[in-house]
């Protein structure tokens, strides 16, 4: 475990509750596909966190599936990474509760994500109180060294820390921890993406851009894109224009590309209609193979779930060793 030779491990997952989309793509898909050529990785479905969310059973059975299908599409290759479900591997919620017996409330009052959530309107469970503890669970059950997420997930990975510090303390000892600390990783150039209003991205906002969209309603949807009413002829400023940032996410700040436009606003004697157009472009090009691998799998369910038993197999193994040496730390 101290060898700093072995390939470092990674572990993220995403939620169910919706269709993916460029803010997902942004801050973690895009980590996992580059990641795992050079790291070990594990990379799940979050269907019991999206339970927190998602009443109908139908519901969470397709976007369960349908996220497996765009991980595959966007590029993870299930020979270099292991993709599996959440209830595939039970022994996290084991876990959970081990490290729940260590968890002080005050740190799950201090968890924003709890309020925001129940500010849009999702119910108060006691599940959605503690969906912290489960994440920390779903980190911690392998081992990772990094954890890939989006700039939203920093306090999580944070109270993750905590609570194998908390664990470590009551059932380690220095020279033998427990649980071993992972880093998060965040890009420092995807920052939170914003969707087609400004705010955040997010599939429960109503307001996000969908990769693999048709590309009419594509088109239409980036022209819904809300930009200031600067005219024509004026200069613009690229860093606050939702349609600019977006762009920089998906082409990249050192880009010529990204330069390019950032010019073009600057000058003047763009519209707003001109870079959106631009960046309809670059995501039809930017997600052409995707999107091409996306109808293939939706053709192939029996290798879909291939995948998923493969993946499974390989993270019990993993979570098995885990879970038994904290089991076993705390006497049980
Ligand atoms: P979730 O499902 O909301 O989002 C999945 C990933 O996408 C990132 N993301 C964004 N990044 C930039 N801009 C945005 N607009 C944007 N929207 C979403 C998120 O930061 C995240 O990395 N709690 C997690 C799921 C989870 C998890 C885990 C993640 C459960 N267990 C263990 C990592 C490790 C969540 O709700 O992410």
């Amino acid at each position: 475990m101290t060898d700093s030779t072995a390939t470092k491990r990674v572990l993220s997952g995403i939620q169910p509750s919706g269709q993916l989309h460029l803010g997902n793509y942004a801050g973690a898909i895009r980590q996992f596909v580059e990641m795992q050529h050079t790291h070990e990785m594990y990379i799940f479905v979050a269907s019991y966190h999206a339970l927190t969310s998602v009443r109908d059973p139908q519901t969470m059975r397709q976007n369960t599936r349908q996220v497996v299908i765009d991980y595959l599409a966007f590029g993870l290759d299930p020979a270099k990474a292991h993709i599996y479900l959440q209830q595939d591997v039970p022994q996290v919620t084991e876990l959970a509760w081990l490290l729940a017996c260590v968890c002080p409330k005050h740190l799950m009052d201090k968890a924003t994500s709890y309020k925001d959530k129940v500010d849009k309107g999702i119910a108060a469970s006691i599940g959605l109180y503690t969906y912290p503890i489960l994440q920390a669970a779903d980190i911690l059950s392998v081992d990772p060294d990094f954890v890939p997420v989006g700039e939203d997930q920093r306090q999580h990975i944070e109270i993750t820390r905590d609570l194998a510090l908390k664990f470590n303390h009551a059932f380690g000892t220095e020279d033998d921890p427990v649980f071993k600390l992972p880093e998060a990783m965040i890009r420092a150039d995807a920052g939170v993406l914003p969707g087609v209003d400004g705010q955040k991205m997010s599939a429960s906002y109503g307001n996000f851009i969908d990769p693999f969209m048709a590309e009419k309603p594509l088109r239409k949807r980036i022209m819904k894109i809300v930009t200031d009413s600067t005219p024509v002829e004026e200069a613009k400023t690229p860093e606050t224009c939702t349609v600019f940032q977006i762009f920089r996410a998906l082409a990249g700040p050192d880009d010529p590309r990204t330069s390019e436009l950032a010019e073009r606003y600057r000058a003047g004697g763009m519209g707003y209609g001109d870079a959106k157009q631009a960046l309809c472009e670059l995501i039809l090009d930017h997600f052409g193979d995707a999107r091409k691998r996306r109808e293939a799998l939706m053709d192939d369910p029996g290798y879909v779930d291939q995948v998923l038993r493969d993946g499974a197999e390989a993270a019990r193994v993993k979570v098995d060793e885990v879970t038994s040496r904290a089991r076993a730390a705390a006497g049980l």
